[in-house]
């Protein structure tokens, strides 16, 4: 059989780690990486030499399209831009694999679906959240019925100041790159809600402010590589330090300057640091979400209340600040998550998450299994296309609009043409 072909948009970390080598290294059989294409030479250069191969490199996507002719386009660029290659990729006869989110507007959202329906080609979106071994243990209890019938949910997500600050020191500190966090990062958590709760949201209102970064301090500079405050600032980042960044970033910033350590104190920050949202569901699910980008450590807090009981998932891990040995860093207290159900007028119990290896829990892994190999069965609905791409970003897009306004958003409303 023919192995497909395709062509990666986007060689920064992720579309590295997550597509460029593991398609080389364990797709080989079915797979050919054919094509890379990034405004950053540098970078491309960097994943060849890492491979040991020369993948022809193009800064022109069209000029990309039209020479190498690939069967799918892997969309990993920054947020902003998504759209633009998916629907080009689209129109050129490909199908596209793009990263979360499938983009950041409303308006990208129709303008991709239509694309679509035109095309006649595919897009899937790679919500390897769906894949961790809590989300799927949720995904079982629930549909077992464990609960009942859903009837609201809590869900806190927690970033510490070493991950959560990192938001704030490169592109996605935009909303216009990123959407800002409720589309950047909370896609992962509208898209489980939607395939737990397994229906559309109708509602939306939020609040959302900026109070921990951006210019809430006097000490700060451009960034940390130049900053006078680097010696006493918590959040100084060494590029020169971390082998990964300094060739990735420091060393392909005289290309177009993408400085990955810009101050989190900048006033250049337009995105929130603090986030709550309240969603109703279409079929009258309830939903409590919380997003804080600077807490003391990493992970969420997802509770479901249902006609039957309540089920609760601790998954906070990944502390930021001293270790047993002084060393501030991010670690783990090993505590295992649970599941613990507490059964109307029953008894709680426990029921253990299993620990597993790899990318994101061992997600990345088993996602790439859906996207590169046919065939392979999705006994729990995993696969996402672009409609639920569509539907997690609209809830995000729905929070946007509703902090500005301060007023509810009706998600139907973002879907229709304007
Ligand atoms: N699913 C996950 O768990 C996960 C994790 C990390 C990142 N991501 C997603 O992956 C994408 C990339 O994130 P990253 O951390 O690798 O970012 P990055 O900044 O490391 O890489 C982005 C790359 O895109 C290139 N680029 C920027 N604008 C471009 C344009 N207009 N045309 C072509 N190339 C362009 C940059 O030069 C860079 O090489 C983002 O959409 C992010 O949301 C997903």
């Amino acid at each position: 059989m023919a192995k497909t072909r395709y062509a990666l948009v986007g060689v920064g970390s992720r579309g590295f780690g997550m597509f460029a080598r593991p398609l080389v290294e364990d797709f080989a059989d079915v797979a050919e990486l054919v094509a890379f294409c990034d405004l950053n030479r540098h970078r491309m250069e960097l994943a060849n030499e890492r491979l040991g191969l020369n993948i022809p490199s193009y800064v022109d996507f069209d000029v990309m399209l039209a020479e190498v002719k690939p069967d799918v386009v892997i969309v990993c660029t920054v947020d902003r831009t998504h759209h633009e290659y998916i629907i080009r990729a689209l129109e050129a006869g490909c199908d596209v694999i793009t990263e979360k989110p499938m983009t950041t507007t409303a308006a990208n959202v129709r303008a991709i679906l239509e694309a679509e329906r035109r095309t006649g080609r595919r897009v899937r979106v790679t919500f390897n959240a769906r894949y961790m071994a809590p989300s799927e243990k949720i995904y079982r209890l629930l549909r077992e019925g464990t609960i009942g019938e859903i009837i609201s949910v809590d869900f806190a997500e927690y970033l510490n100041t070493s991950h959560g600050a990192d938001y704030f020191r490169r592109w996605h500190r935009r909303k216009e790159n990123s959407g800002g966090l409720l589309v950047h990062k909370a896609t992962h958590h509208f898209d489980l809600l939607n395939w737990w709760i397994g229906a559309d949201p109708e509602m939306v209102f939020a609040f959302g402010d900026t109070r921990f970064y951006g210019p809430t301090r006097e000490q700060r500079g451009e960034r940390c590589l130049t900053c006078p405050y680097a010696k006493t600032c918590e959040f100084y980042l060494d590029l020169r330090a971390d082998e990964k960044l300094r060739e990735l970033y420091l060393e392909g910033e005289r290309e177009d300057s993408y400085y990955r350590d810009r101050c989190v104190f900048s006033e250049e920050i337009n995105i929130e640091d603090t986030m709550v949202v309240a969603i109703r569901y279409e079929n009258r699910v309830l939903v409590n979400y919380a997003l804080y980008a600077f807490m003391p450590y990493e992970g969420q807090r997802i509770a479901f209340n249902g006609t039957k009981g309540r089920m609760e998932v601790d998954l906070v891990d990944q502390y930021h600040g001293p270790d047993e040995k002084g060393i501030v860093r991010v670690y783990s207290l090993g505590v295992p998550p649970t599941v613990r159900v507490n059964p109307l007028f029953g008894r709680p119990y426990e029921l253990p998450i299993e620990r597993r290896q790899g990318g994101h829990g061992g997600a990345d892994e088993r996602i790439r299994e859906h996207l590169f190999r046919a065939d392979v069965p999705d006994p729990l609905n995993q696969v996402a296309g672009s409609r639920a791409g569509a539907m997690s970003v609209l809830i995000g897009a729905a929070a946007n609009e509703s902090i500005e306004k301060g007023l509810p958003v009706r998600v139907q409303d973002l879907l229709k043409l304007s």
